[in-house]
């Protein structure tokens, strides 16, 4: 392990965004109180940027800057990884662990596509590799997953991990601006990732659920094992209609455990999901991130706080700076390098399953004819595939801009079924836009109402 010879700990900070200005301003001006939690002096050796003049939302001063990050890499016995993205983050951290030292990152599209190859060289090396930051931001949930809950059986993980789609569905829901408009919010209020399609498009939450799923059930899973699906397609009227049957959309990531399944393995799953809104997700707002867990015997956790934004991201980063210096400072009193085992292993053979694997409940809202026959004929489509029916709205006559016609252009019907497997809900909707009475399958959503 890279403990430096003197008697101090010697840090080295890739990037300065938002995130990266923060953990200076605190090493900086927090550094006695940071060198006493850690039992051993502690100093920032350089701050590695692209363009050292760019303004920044704390001024770093000016000796610790430098445009060469290799080499302050070369110089740290703990590197703090800032930078986002693949490269050349990959890059420096695998430099860094190669050379034994320690590595905190909050890097979450790196670690669900690369965390398998990173952890292997941190295994291989003995060096320490955390990221608390990549998953819920301020949220202590990863080390609760990998440390409190390793004597337990995690059997589901649900999580609202995307502060920026949060944030626009809380505001359609409860102020009903339109989509555009609750983006733009969510950029200006610095959520959003440079490239907001990444939030949007359930990307980012994608990454998340990756990073949760290979903690939670101790098999590497990544980004491409993920079904995804984004909050685009979501519209107003969808938010109305869940919220006049007592649900909230919400974009879930959800990890679920099907060990006791004939096929065992993990369903990773993002989607926009109705809620009801009693449970305990419902009540998340703006960009707070919540992450709801399930073990076998500790039953059922909640997990919350602000999930995005520089300063609550920051303090993920430091409690896994002062963590894992604490263990560089104890390898150096005992003047040997104490080894680190990650807790990621392939202790089971639990691949990632398909989403058609997936069993949950749906809600279809349709529209369609107004006369005698119409119900029967929809509830025998559902029957046919072995969908059963939980509930049934029909709330009112089809509005045409804006108007509301008469019964005799049709009526909405809106079902929300019983769990289902993804194949039949696929045949059923398949089948139910084939019906001459069915005008048209407005949105076909998943449902979350059993934990
Ligand atoms: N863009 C992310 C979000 C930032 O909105 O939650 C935190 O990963």
């Amino acid at each position: 392990m890279m403990v430096s010879a003197e008697d101090t700990i010697t840090i080295g900070l890739l990037g300065a965004g938002s995130v990266g200005a923060h953990v200076a301003r605190t090493l900086v001006e927090e550094r006695e109180l940071i060198s006493a939690r850690v039992g051993t002096p502690v100093r920032l050796g350089g701050v590695a940027v692209r363009d050292p003049e760019a303004p920044r939302d704390w001024k770093i001063p000016g000796e610790l800057l430098t445009t060469d990050p290799e080499a302050l890499v070369d110089s740290s016995d703990l590197v703090i990884e800032l930078i986002g993205g693949l490269e050349p983050a990959e890059e420096l951290i695998e430099r860094a662990l190669r050379r034994g030292a320690a590595v905190v990152t909050g890097n979450k599209a790196l670690l669900a596509s690369r965390g398998a190859e990173l952890n292997a060289i941190a295994a291989e090396t003995g060096a320490m590799l955390r990221y608390e930051a990549s998953v819920g931001g301020a949220i202590p949930i990863l080390r609760p997953i990998e440390e409190s809950l390793s004597g337990d059986r995690v059997t589901k993980v649900m999580g609202i991990v995307n502060g920026t789609t949060n944030y626009i569905l809380d505001q359609m829901d409860t102020t009903g601006a339109v989509f555009g408009d609750a983006l733009a919010e969510a950029q200006k209020l610095g959520y959003a990732e440079a490239d907001p399609t990444a939030d949007v498009a359930g990307h980012d939450a994608a990454a998340k659920a990756a990073i949760l799923g290979t903690l939670a059930f101790h098999a590497p899973f990544s980004f491409d094992d993920v079904y995804c699906e984004g909050i685009t397609e979501v519209t107003q009227d969808d938010i109305e209609a869940a919220a006049a049957s007592g649900y909230v959309i919400k974009l879930l990531a959800i990890a679920e455990n099907h060990s006791k399944d004939q096929a065992p393995g993990v369903v990773l799953r993002v989607h926009p999901t109705l809620l009801p809104r009693t449970h305990p997700l419902a009540s998340v707002r703006g960009a707070f991130n919540a992450v709801f867990v399930v073990a076998e015997n500790a039953g059922e956790l909640m997990f919350y706080g602000q999930g995005a934004g520089g300063k609550p991201t920051s303090s993920a980063i430091m409690g896994d700076v002062v963590a894992v210096a604490r263990t560089l400072s104890i390898g150096k009193e005992l003047r040997t390098p104490l080894t680190y085992t990650p807790t990621i292993s392939s202790e089971v053979d639990l691949p990632p399953l398909p989403i058609e694997k997936a069993t949950t409940q749906y809600y279809i809202d349709m529209d369609v004819a107004d006369r005698e026959g119409v119900i029967a004929e929809i509830a025998r489509v559902l029957a046919d595939h072995h969908v059963s029916i939980e509930s049934m709205r029909q709330p009112g006559s089809v509005t045409v801009e804006g108007e509301v016609e008469d019964s005799s252009n049709g009526a909405k019907v809106q079902i929300v079924t019983h769990l289902a497997s993804e194949k039949d809900l696929h045949a059923t909707v398949q089948e139910l836009r084939g019906l001459d009475v069915v005008q048209v399958v407005n949105s076909v959503l998943r449902v979350e109402i059993e934990k």
